[in-house]
């Protein structure tokens, strides 16, 4: 019986976004049924890559070589979807990376349910993107994309606490400060398909930053370590930037993040600068 860590590695190493998402909700679906059925499948062992296989296309950049996004022609909009969809295709692997890669760590079954959960939402999420995008005449790797998005992977790849904080905690939740901005962009444009395909995963993220939180909350207590320190403590040394105001605090609250955690590592003045899609995950 294939173990749920062999599955993620099987994910990891699939490179097609559409092949690696199908893949991945077959597995979350395997995974739940067998919960269901009173018979959960075995965490096992496997090891992750360090970096997961990714198609030929886009094009990676870094991110000064990325070219500037105008939200007000359809050229910039598509270029914003599609760095959504490449945002959405590394949370995929974040997810099922961050199951793989720490099943040493002994964790509640419950866990394992929360990151499938979500691993499940960011494959649905680049699939909506994706067909946006080719209702309108593109596709995923048509464009350019972020190259530093698997940073914070490798960055926190030995230490399970770190990846908690960085990923759901930073990345993610600064996906629910921007998204309801392009969310607007496309509502004033009228492309209601990806205003709809937004809504969804604005939803969902809620989730995902709450099971950061909760579990990090989690091992913290088991260890004995003030939450709140460790995170101020682990952000500072895994993530290079300070956070960006203005901060989404009621969708925060709701996903378990107090101001006393994030407001502490932000830069204090506020500036015009639109927020970019690209410094977040969702
Ligand atoms: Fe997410
Ligand atoms: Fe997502």
């Amino acid at each position: 019986m294939q173990s749920l860590s062999e599955m993620a590695v099987e994910v990891l190493t699939t490179a097609d976004g559409r092949a690696k998402t199908a893949l991945g909700r077959a597995h979350a679906a395997r995974w739940f049924a067998a919960r269901e059925a009173g018979t959960p499948l075995p965490i096992g062992k496997a090891a992750p890559p360090l970096r997961p296989a990714r198609p030929d296309r886009p094009e990676l950049l870094s991110p000064r070589d990325m070219p500037r996004r105008r939200p007000g022609t359809l050229a910039g909009r598509l270029a914003l979807l599609h760095a959504v969809g490449h945002i959405e295709l590394n949370a995929v692997d974040l997810h099922w990376d961050i199951i793989a890669r720490f099943a040493d760590v002994p964790m509640p079954l419950g866990f394992y349910d929360d990151w499938v959960k979500a691993a499940d939402e960011e494959a649905k999420h680049f699939n909506l993107i994706c067909d946006c995008l080719e209702s309108l005449g593109s596709h995923y790797g048509a464009l350019p994309a972020h190259a530093g998005m698997w940073r914070a992977a490798e960055d926190t790849a030995e230490d399970f606490l770190g990846r908690l904080a960085v990923v759901p905690m930073v990345l993610e939740a600064r996906g629910l400060d921007v998204t309801p901005g392009m969310i607007e962009i496309f509502r004033k444009s009228g492309e209601t398909g990806a205003v709809d395909a937004l809504e969804v995963i604005y939803a969902e993220e809620v989730g995902h930053v709450a099971y950061g939180s909760k579990w990090f909350n989690w091992l913290c207590g088991r260890d004995g370590l003030d939450p709140k320190d460790q995170f101020h403590a682990l952000v500072r040394r895994y993530f290079h930037a300070t956070l960006k105001p203005p901060f989404n605090d009621e969708k925060r609250a709701e996903a378990g993040l107090p101001p006393d955690f994030y407001w502490p590592l932000a830069e204090r003045e506020i500036t015009g600068d639109a927020a970019a899609p690209d410094e977040g995950t969702t």
